[in-house]
């Protein structure tokens, strides 16, 4: 493979995760996650509309502000095009009024103060207008900023499985702010941009005829050139974002992942795939920031012929037909001052693009399909007992592919119920359901003879305590990630929580105790340690439902069985669901049901299991030789 083709493919894999601005105008396998890409082609540039109606849905709130921030647009614009003609009147009257009278220099000065003021007046609202357009737009970014954060709070589990977090990071950032950028600046040069246009043109008509049809026929062509290059540049630009999000993309997988580089010695192929993706975003930066740049060149150059045509045309109608000076000198810097905005407009179209691709990108998540809203009959168990009854349930994370098959089982408050198996078999699947991470497909599962369907979401969760089999902690202090689990617990029971789960010690021992303060999700804890204060947290809610998930995979055996006696008397008048990876764990259970590709193959006690000889038996005697 040569290397710009591994270079397309390198880009491929990380695109997904990165930033990418203009995502919607990538070429194709444009990344990795398409899960919430909008469709490319005709389909987009319908899509613009709404999305351009749903981006004023959030300037809505500063009406007021927007049109105070458009008049001040116009006066401003107006101003320059005024303190512009003005020159012509004070060439004429008071420089060369003609007839061989001579200048009037007090005349002169107070017209030249006039038009100062015209100019002040313009710069103020200029100042005005940038001021408050800056207001409405940070405040319309805070609100789809929060929009997207409150909708992420609702979105299911199933979203979070389903696509990378650096997409999602990046949505919320570099998407979010190039849809600032254009609030903030685009759309009133835009604005500005035409407004000189039309009133350009008007004055222009109005001084001479003539010299307007000269700078007509200039017009096309500008035109016609500013849009060539925007169009190139456009095309860069978004090779160069794409580049961009593979750089950003790579940079963050090998630093999260830098300890597994450093183990299997990747470190020279990560630097080689590095420098192919670093080598691609050089080259499409510079061709996107060339394309961009000489955008300024050629409507100067496009400009100056227009000049120079203008003035020559110009010089004849004033030798021949009479036509005034300050009327010539005006045009002239009517004709200069026209190429200006017809080069921001062309260049402000690419930022609109990349600005609509990068709201697309932000609305996309909003519109994902949260969590199902509660029934208007959803009722709140409370207290909740904590009688668990799964009925022939079947489930498949994608509908056409059943992962548990028939699962039943009855789970009363006190008892402990344990699932064995191999890994994979659909053990993590299960508690997955009780909680409603996922919603099933047949099969009903009640509490207390309530399916969980027509349960409050908030009030089956609140009485659910889960030690997932990933463990997170937060950025805080010991006790805060303890108190996590019920954010009114008192700092006895914080305490109380962590003796259970046996950390209390190790926590006396770290710098400040409880008030250690934990950064990237408990970095400077060791993998067992962070377990322990995972099932702490769970220890401290009042939960009348347990759920276990490999609580203690990574804890030994010695610390897991003073964990175990803790529990005991935690697990008292709760219902508790233990996944456990060393049988010897789950020994005491009510109920141990052996789960091998999503069915349960046997259940009982841990005396029947090792009296049937089955899977239990050879797992468990299997396990014995290896302790
Ligand atoms: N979020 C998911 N989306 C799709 N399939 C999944 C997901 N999580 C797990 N699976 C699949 O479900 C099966 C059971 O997984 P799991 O319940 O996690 O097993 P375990 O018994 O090891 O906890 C596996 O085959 C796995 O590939
Ligand atoms: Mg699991």
């Amino acid at each position: 493979m040569d290397r710009e083709q591994r270079a397309e493919s390198l880009k491929r894999r990380y695109a997904g995760s990165a930033p990418a601005a203009a995502s919607g105008m990538r070429g194709p396998g444009g990344g990795r996650q398409r899960a919430m890409q909008a469709d490319p082609g005709k389909a987009k540039l319908k899509n613009s509309r709404a999305t351009i109606r749903r981006i004023f849905s959030y300037l809505d709130r500063d009406k007021k502000k927007m049109f105070l921030a458009f008049f001040c647009v116009l006066v401003s614009t107006v101003s320059t095009l005024a303190a512009s003609y003005m020159l012509r009147p004070i060439i004429n009257t008071y420089i060369f009024p003609g007839d061989g009278r001579p200048g009037d220099p007090a005349g002169l000065l107070r017209a030249l103060a006039v038009m100062a003021a015209v100019y002040l007046a313009g710069v103020v609202s200029n100042y005005v207008q940038s001021r408050t357009m800056l207001t409405i737009a940070q405040n319309a970014l805070q609100r789809v900023r929060d929009d997207l954060f409150d909708k992420m709070q609702q979105l299911p589990v199933r979203f979070y499985d389903n696509n990378s977090n650096g997409d999602l990071m990046s949505r919320f950032t570099n998407d979010v702010d190039v849809l600032g950028q254009m609030l903030s600046s685009t759309l009133v040069q835009l604005f500005s941009g035409a407004l000189s246009i039309i009133g350009t043109l008007v004055l222009m008509i109005y001084t001479n005829i003539w010299l307007t049809l000269v700078t007509l026929v200039m017009i096309p062509v500008m035109l016609r050139a500013g849009g060539a290059v925007a169009s190139r540049s456009r095309k860069y630009f978004s090779a160069q974002q794409a580049s961009l999000g593979a750089v950003n993309g790579y940079v963050e997988e090998t630093v999260s992942g830098q300890k597994v580089v450093k183990v299997f010695c990747h470190e020279d192929v990560a630097k080689e795939e590095f420098q192919i993706l670093n080598d691609d975003l050089r080259r499409n930066q510079i061709r996107a920031q060339f394309f961009g740049g000489i955008m300024g060149p050629v409507m100067n150059c496009l400009s100056q012929i227009n000049y120079s045509l203008t003035a020559c045309v110009g010089g004849i109608l004033c030798v021949l037909q009479g036509f005034d000076v300050g009327g010539l000198t005006v045009f002239l810097t009517f004709s200069r001052q026209f190429s200006r905005p017809v080069n921001e407009i062309s260049m402000q179209v690419s930022q609109v693009f990349s600005a609509l691709a990068g709201a697309e990108r932000v609305f996309a998540v909003m519109d994902e399909d949260p969590e199902p809203e509660d029934d208007a009959d959803a009722v709140a168990l409370e207290p909740m007992q904590g009688h668990v009854i799964l009925d022939h349930v079947y489930f498949g994370y994608d509908p056409d592919k059943i992962i548990l098959k028939d699962i039943s089982l009855y789970a009363k408050p006190g008892q402990k119920i344990a699932f064995v198996g191999s890994t994979g078999a659909g053990k993590t699947t299960i508690t997955n359901l009780i909680n409603r991470f996922y919603d099933i497909q047949s099969g009903s599962i009640t509490i207390d003879g309530v399916d969980v369907k027509h349960l409050k979401m908030d009030n089956l969760r609140q009485n659910i305590a889960m030690v997932l089999q990933d463990t997170h902690l937060f950025t805080g202090t010991v006790r805060e990630n303890i108190r996590y689990g019920r954010l009114d617990a008192t700092d006895e029971e914080v305490v109380q929580a962590a003796k259970t789960a046996s950390a209390h010690s190790f926590i006396m021992r770290l710098p400040k105790g409880y008030d250690t303060e934990l950064t990237g999700d408990g970095a400077n804890l060791s993998q067992g340690q962070r377990q322990l204060l995972n099932i702490a947290r769970a220890a401290v809610s009042k939960a009348p439902i347990l759920i276990l998930d490999e609580a203690t995979s990574s804890v030994d055996t010695r610390t897991e069985r003073h964990i175990e006696h803790g529990m005991d008397r935690l697990m008292k008048d709760r219902t508790t669901f233990v996944i456990a990876h060393r049988l010897s764990t789950v020994r005491n259970a009510n109920a141990i049901m052996v789960l091998e590709k999503g069915e349960i193959i046997e259940r009982g006690d841990h005396d029947d299991l090792l009296k049937m000889k089955g899977r239990y038996y050879e797992l468990y005697t299997g396990m014995s030789e290896l302790d």
